[in-house]
Parts: C-alpha cells; structure tokens; sequence
C-alpha cells in the first residue's frame, strides 16, 4: 500500500492538463468516488490496527496533494483562457517603454561644461535666492544702478537688507573667492531670473554658465585664447572671434565676443543682420575692486571672468526661433533633439 500512495504521488505531482477535459479526468481517476483515493481508502480498513496511524496519515497527504493539484490545474487553465479571450500573446516580447530625451538646453549646457571642463575648469554651484552683496555690491555695482531697479530684478524682501533673485550666476564666483584660496578656475551653470516681459526674444528666467579664473599673472590674452578654443569646439574649427570693447561693473577692461556666423560663414545673412558676426558673450579681467571685497590680493593675483546665456547659444546651434519654446514642454519640440548627442 505505501508503493501505491507514493507511485501515485508523483504522478499526481507531475500531471498535467492542457484542457477542461484532462481537468475533469484528472479529478476522476484520483478524486472521484470510485477513483484511485477512493479504493485505497476501501483497502485501508483491512490495514492492521497497529499501522492505521502511518496509513492514514500518508492517505491523508495523497488526499491533500491531489486537491492542492486539481486547484492549480483550473488555475492554469482559467488564466491562458483569459489570456486567450484577451487575444494575448503570452509568447511575444514586451514593447520597450518610451525613454524621456534630454532638454535641449541640457544638452546645450553640458556641451559647454564639457568643453571647459577639458580645459580644467571645475563646476561651482550656488542658491538662486541671493542677497544684494553676491548679486550686486561684491562685484562693484554702484548703488544707483540700472540693474539693481525693480525693473531687472525679481525682489523677494527689501528690508532689512536685499534678498532677490539672482540676474546672473556671478553670485556663485563671488562665493567661491570669499571661500577658497586661488589658483580658482571654475565654470557656474544655472538658473537666472531678470524682471522682463516674456515674448519670442526675452523671459523672465534664462540660463547661463559663467566662467572664472584667478591666478597669478593671468592675462587678457589667457582669456581670449580660452574663448577662442570654446567657440571652435562649439561651433567648428573655423570658427572666429572678435572681442568689442563693452562695460561690466565686475570687470576692467570688459569685452563683448562675437562669433563669425555660423549660419552664412561670415559672409552676411539675415540672421547675422548682414555684418557677418553674432554676439555670443561678455567677458573681461576682473576688476580689483571684487578682488578685494572677496579677500584676495589683487597686488598678487589676477583673473578673468566670462559668462554666456545658454538659450543663446542653443538658438545659435539649433535655430531655436522662439524662447518660450524651451519652457513649454512640448513633446513635438523637445522630440527634435532625441538625435542629438
Ligand atoms: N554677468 C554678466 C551678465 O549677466 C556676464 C559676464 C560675466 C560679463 C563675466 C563679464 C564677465 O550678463
């Protein structure tokens, strides 16, 4: 009788049923009244009486894994007729979820920090909620003007002292040089925020990477020929520049750059207005006068400092025509650049 229990556990552990019929014929031949459990159960009453115990026990068992089996059996059988229903094709490999893309000015940003990151600048980072002494007073805004007006700066308290928001990412250089010792040589992505009418040309916030370099005798030919390097690496090999003389609080002498455009070559087109250049941006050797609201030397160290609007740039390489594009989100927008790197 034991050969019998276990012979017929091992075949109810591995039946199988592919139909609802080998499903009923499964429950017949072990559970049904006169099936295999049934008739051990008519032999168990001439089992002796000291070898009930074990036989009923094991008995019991059988009973148990043939009920446990016919369940996982209609189980099986009930989940492919769904799938079935469905029309599922449980066979087929799964569709690949759609991946994001990354935001144009991202991408655009990342080429810049790469860029300079080769020529061993480091990334500084710093809050968006100034005060008036990184944004404007360290780097020698004179107190009346023009930028630091209600018109240009998004103002979160006026009293007892400034808090707004930054118009530039110089706030973070200026954190930088009140913390750390020279040689400083750090690029500073990020957001900015100017108090302006949002249209096709202007909005309210932008972004830009700002570049700084303080050192012992460094020169304003240092400054141009990294900016020389950047713009070849940005927008190609022939790439040239032109440095006009500008103004910047924070710098003495200040320059604006302009690229050859990239667009005609140089030659004139409408983008370049037909004089062949396009402004890229402003840069000039820092002004003493930061140096030493910062605490460094500038009898000792000099520096450069440059800063650019990643829109701008972005627009150039990729004849973005509309700002308000980069913050609506639409994915027919942001789609076009799934090829870029
Ligand atoms: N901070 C300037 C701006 O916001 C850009 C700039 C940076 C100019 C460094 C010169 C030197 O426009």
């Amino acid at each position: 009788m034991i050969d019998k229990i276990e012979s017929l556990k091992a075949e109810i552990s591995s039946a199988v049923a592919p139909d609802a019929e080998a499903v009923e014929r499964f429950r017949i031949k072990y559970l049904g009244k006169k099936g295999e459990i049934a008739l051990l159960m008519n032999d168990f009453r001439s089992v002796p009486a000291e070898s009930k115990r074990e036989m009923g026990q094991r008995l019991n068992e059988l009973k148990t894994l043939a009920a446990l089996r016919l369940a996982a059996l209609r189980e099986a059988l009930a989940a492919g007729a769904e799938a079935e229903a469905a029309d599922i094709d449980l066979t087929r490999t799964a569709t690949p979820l759609p991946l994001g893309t990354r935001h144009p000015l991202s991408l655009v940003k990342k080429e810049i920090i790469d860029i300079f990151a080769a020529m061993g600048f480091t990334i500084a980072e710093g809050p968006e909620i100034e005060d008036d002494w990184h944004v404007f007073s360290s780097l020698n805004f004179p107190p009346d003007h023009p930028a630091r007006d209600m018109q240009d700066t998004f103002f979160i308290a006026r009293d007892p002292s400034d808090i707004l928001l930054r118009t530039h990412t110089s706030s973070v250089q200026t954190r930088v040089m009140e913390s750390t010792a020279p040689p400083i040589r750090i690029v500073c992505p990020g957001r900015v925020y100017r108090n302006e009418a949002i249209s096709a040309r202007a909005h309210c916030f932008f972004h830009q990477v700002e570049g700084l370099y303080i050192d012992r005798n460094v020169s304003f030919a240092d400054l141009r020929q990294v900016l020389l390097q950047f713009a070849r690496e940005m927008f190609g090999p022939e790439t040239k520049i032109r440095l006009r003389p500008s103004y910047f609080p924070f710098t003495e002498p200040s320059a604006e750059m302009d690229i050859s455009c990239n667009i005609c070559g140089g030659k004139g087109c409408g983008f370049c207005k037909h004089t062949g250049w396009v402004e890229i941006l402003g840069c000039g050797m820092v002004d003493p006068n930061v140096l030493r609201s910062c605490g460094i030397d500038p009898d000792i160290y000099s520096g450069y400092a440059f800063g650019m609007g990643v829109e701008r740039i972005t627009n150039l390489k990729y004849r973005v025509s509309d700002l308000r594009l980069f913050s609506e989100n639409d994915v027919r927008f942001l789609r076009e650049f799934e090829s870029a790197k």
